[in-house]
């Protein structure tokens, strides 16, 4: 008889959003005019953002309580999911015997020219994490999308020796991922689309939306560079 287990894995994948689900009706949300006819769902709503931030939060915690960590927000798209998990870890610490002493280092990363990767990555605010050499590192990311990005980043950290490396990725697209950039802590696994919102962009537009929608072909040729 098969095993049931009622505990998630410790790696898991997240809350998954499969690839027929056609998201919420915007009628059903606020959110500003300057976008209206420029977005054709709600995948996640903020509140849902917040709900599983806590409980990677709480993960993290179990996982790296009493650890000095040094987290690595990953701007631009990284750092509303940055702040509100830091929070979420502060409010925990701040709550229990087990505290995290975390130091926060922001780099930038840029790669996407409309909804496209492009080949060159640009690092920028990373020239010398020497600073990270023997470090708990968590790697903070809004998006983990085709992967390449985050493997760049990986080896670009790595060289600087730090202890151990985790990553939390608030989203992971569901793309052909090589295996050494699946994000240790996931909030959500979503379809391969183009998403905006809670900081995530599309050429600069859509970080000011509190929810995470699905851009519209209109949204996408209106802001097209
Ligand atoms: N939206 C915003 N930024 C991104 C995405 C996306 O869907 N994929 C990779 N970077
Ligand atoms: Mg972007």
């Amino acid at each position: 008889m098969a095993e049931v287990s009622v505990r998630a894995e410790s790696k898991s994948e997240g809350i998954v959003i499969h690839d027929d689900w056609p998201g919420y009706s915007l009628d059903l949300f606020s959110y500003p005019a300057h976008y209206y006819g420029d977005l054709d769902c709600v995948i996640i709503p903020h509140g849902v953002i917040m709900d599983r931030t806590e409980r990677l939060a709480r993960n993290i915690m179990d996982d790296l309580g009493d650890h000095d960590i040094v987290v690595l927000c990953v701007l631009k798209g990284g750092y509303q999911f940055c702040a509100d998990l830091v929070d979420r870890i502060k409010a925990l610490s701040c709550n229990s015997d087990h505290t995290i002493p975390m130091r926060v280092h922001f780099i930038r990363l840029k790669s996407y020219l409309n909804d496209q990767s492009t080949e060159d990555l640009h690092i920028l605010g990373a020239e010398d994490l020497s600073f990270l050499s023997g470090k708990n590192v968590l790697i903070v990311e809004g998006i983990v999308g085709t992967g390449k990005t985050m493997k760049t980043l990986l080896k670009h950290v790595e060289s600087f020796r730090p202890k151990m490396i985790k990553i939390a990725g608030l989203l992971v697209k569901r793309v052909q991922l090589s295996p050494t950039c699946v994000p240790d802590y996931v909030g959500f696994e979503i379809p391969n689309r183009f998403v905006v919102g809670y900081a995530l962009d599309y050429n600069e537009y859509f970080r000011d939306l509190n929810h995470i929608c699905v851009i519209s072909e209109s949204g996408k040729k209106k802001y097209k560079i």
